[in-house]
């Protein structure tokens, strides 16, 4: 069946709106992200370090209602590890396990996860990892286009903080929102991108790796080439 070509700039210009709303209510911008902007590192309190801006920012998101996520989800989801890294990973978004403990990449996936960071000679605490989404989407669906629009500008101000040399977007949803490229993550995967000034490797996500561990081989590639990065 064709789209309606009105019905789809309707939604088109409602998702819009809805953005503009929600930037504006959190007070972030994606499309000022570091542009001439100063950006404080600390609290309003004056502390400033990288781990009280960080704290600082999930009270901020603890206490706004950013999206229908917050009314179903159990704990935010904000994100662990060093606020020094210059290794970020970012995934999707919590799934059961990390709902219930308020920390990411816990469950099976995140065990796969560890691996892959130890493949490398670091440990979890070494790096810091996030999702683009902070709350779960009921019975792990798929993250929709609004909260991630919802989201997206707490993980920029996430990353402004921390500032990693590279970041690594794990599976199809963190590299397409990341980079606004709706290319497979099998042709996106193993290559540097730009982020804003940020060198972003996309690859293919731990759950993935699950269903198909014949794929493990070029995750270690790419985690190879982040490792060498990682040393200029
Ligand atoms: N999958 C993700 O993308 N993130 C998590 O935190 C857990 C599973």
């Amino acid at each position: 069946m064709k789209p309606d070509i009105n019905e789809e700039l309707q939604r088109i210009v409602e998702s819009l709106k809805a953005y503009a709303e929600l930037e504006e209510k959190s007070g972030s911008s994606f499309l000022s992200y570091s542009k001439g902007k100063k950006i404080i590192v600390g609290n309003e309190k004056g502390l400033g370090t990288k781990k009280g801006a960080l704290e600082a920012l999930k009270t901020e998101i603890i206490e706004s209602d950013c999206c229908q996520l917050f009314r179903t989800r159990t704990n935010l989801v904000f994100g662990s590890g060093s606020p020094d890294a210059k290794l970020v990973f970012v995934g999707e978004a919590p799934g059961r396990e990390e709902d219930l403990q308020g920390l990411p990449f816990i469950g099976r996936a995140g065990q796969l996860l560890t691996k892959i960071i130890e493949s490398i000679g670091l440990k979890r605490k070494d790096v810091y990892i996030c999702n683009i989404l902070k709350c779960r989407p009921p019975n792990n669906r798929n993250p929709f286009p609004t909260e991630i629009l919802a989201c997206e500008g707490y993980l920029v101000r996430q990353l402004e903080i921390i500032k990693p040399k590279i970041i690594c977007a794990l599976g199809k949803f963190a590299a397409q929102t990341l980079l606004r490229d709706q290319t497979p993550i099998s042709k996106l995967r193993g290559r540097f991108f730009d982020y804003h000034g940020v060198k972003l490797i996309p690859t293919f996500h731990p759950a993935y790796l699950l269903r198909n561990p014949k794929d493990k081989q070029l995750v270690w590639e790419d985690m190879k080439k982040i490792k060498r990065e990682l040393k200029t």
